[in-house]
This record gives structure tokens, sequence and C-alpha cells, in this order.
């Protein structure tokens, strides 16, 4: 991993209160996605979480199987303060590129864009592996560039040259219900796993 990128970037990301990327809430697509969702024992995982709006809602909606982890800590305290429910053994300090489990839905939110791009063909090769067979892929990415980042830009032609060869199934469109200071900047995706890909 990029030296820069590391935990102690994000973490003082957190402490210094530069995280701009927090919605304050769940993202309004993630909640339509899930609200369709009727099998509640899905095992659910949401990598580079963040303060984990999205798996408070899904906790709070009787998903219980939800999984979060972040490199930083401090998201992760702030998400054991609001939701003092939420199992321990269900919030993970630590790298997504080393998480070694397997799950039926992982939902991406600006994970994708705040790491080094340098490494988008290992992160969704990951995300490949730590699917079930038939699982899903789910979730935002940024359609447009930015001058420096985090976070890093990119477009649905690049994206789908990294989810082609690990992927079934994908459906990649401009989000039609993204947050208004995102909209018309964002793809939503829906990526089915291929089985026995590992
Ligand atoms: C831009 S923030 C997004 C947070 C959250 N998804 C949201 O939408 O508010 C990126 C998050 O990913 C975390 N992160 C970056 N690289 C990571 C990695 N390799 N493994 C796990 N978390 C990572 C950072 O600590 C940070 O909390």
């Amino acid at each position: 991993m990029s030296n820069k990128l590391d935990a102690s970037y994000w973490q003082s990301r957190y402490e210094n209160n530069q995280a701009g990327w927090d919605l304050g809430a769940a993202s309004k697509p993630i909640v339509e996605y899930v609200n369709q969702l009727t099998d509640k024992n899905l095992s659910i995982l949401i990598p580079g979480c963040g303060n984990a709006h999205e798996a408070e809602y899904l906790f709070k909606k009787g998903f219980k199987n939800v999984k979060v982890i972040d490199l930083a800590a401090a998201p992760l305290e702030n998400l054991k303060k609001r939701v003092p429910d939420f199992p321990e053994s269900q919030l993970i300090q630590g790298d997504f590129f080393e998480l070694n489990q397997q799950f039926d839905l992982i939902i991406e939110q600006t994970l994708f864009c705040a790491i080094d791009p340098v490494l988008r063909a290992e992160y969704v090769q990951k995300a490949s592996e730590l699917l079930k067979p038939n699982g899903k892929f789910v979730g935002l990415l940024f359609n447009r560039e930015f001058e420096s980042g985090p976070p890093f830009g990119g477009n649905k032609d690049e994206y789908l040259n990294y989810f082609s060869p690990c992927f079934q199934n994908i459906e990649m469109e401009i989000c039609h219900n993204s947050v208004a200071p995102r909209s018309g900047t964002e793809l939503f995706f829906i990526a089915k796993g291929i089985k026995n890909l590992v």
C-alpha cells in the first residue's frame, strides 16, 4: 500500500475533522438498494466504512450479520458510540486487502476512490475473492476526475476493465438518486461474483 494513504493518514483526517466525504447519514442510493433486500441473514461487508452510517442503517433495519472494516480507529469508535449494540466482533480495524472471509454482499462507497489508483485492479480482484459464489458487489464509484486525490476519479470504461475479469452480470449506470453534491457524478453498480473464481 502507498505509505501516504496508511492508517495514520486516515486516522489524522478523522482527528482533524477533515472527513469531508462523510455524508452524516446513510447514502440514499445504498439505502434504496438495501430497502429492497428481503433476506436479513445476508452476510454483508462494508469495507473502508468510515463512520459507517450505512452499517448503522442496515443493523437497525435488522441485518445483524454486517461487518465493517476500516484502517482508522476513530470512525469505528464513533460507530460504537452511536450503536452500542453493534457487536465488537463485527468491527474490524484493519486492511481490506488482508481480509480473509467471504460474504453474500459487499457494499462499496468511497473506498475505491480513496485507495492509491495503482491498487485498483487488486482491489476489485480482492472484492471478488471475498464474495461467496454468486454473492454481489454493489455500490458507488465516481464518474469524474479530481485535481488531486484522494479522492481519485475515473470513468465507467476504466472501471469495467477492472471488473470484467472478476465479475459477471455487471450493471454500472449513472446514479439517479445520488446525494445532491454528487448528483450526476456517480455510477451505481451491481456486479455478481463468478463462481469458483479462486
Ligand atoms: C473517503 S473515506 C470513506 C468512508 C466511508 N465509506 C464513507 O463513505 O463515509 C475512505 C475510508 O477508507 C478507509 N481505508 C482506506 N484504505 C483502506 C484499506 N486498505 N482498508 C480498510 N480501510 C481503508 C479510510 O480509513 C477511510 O475511513
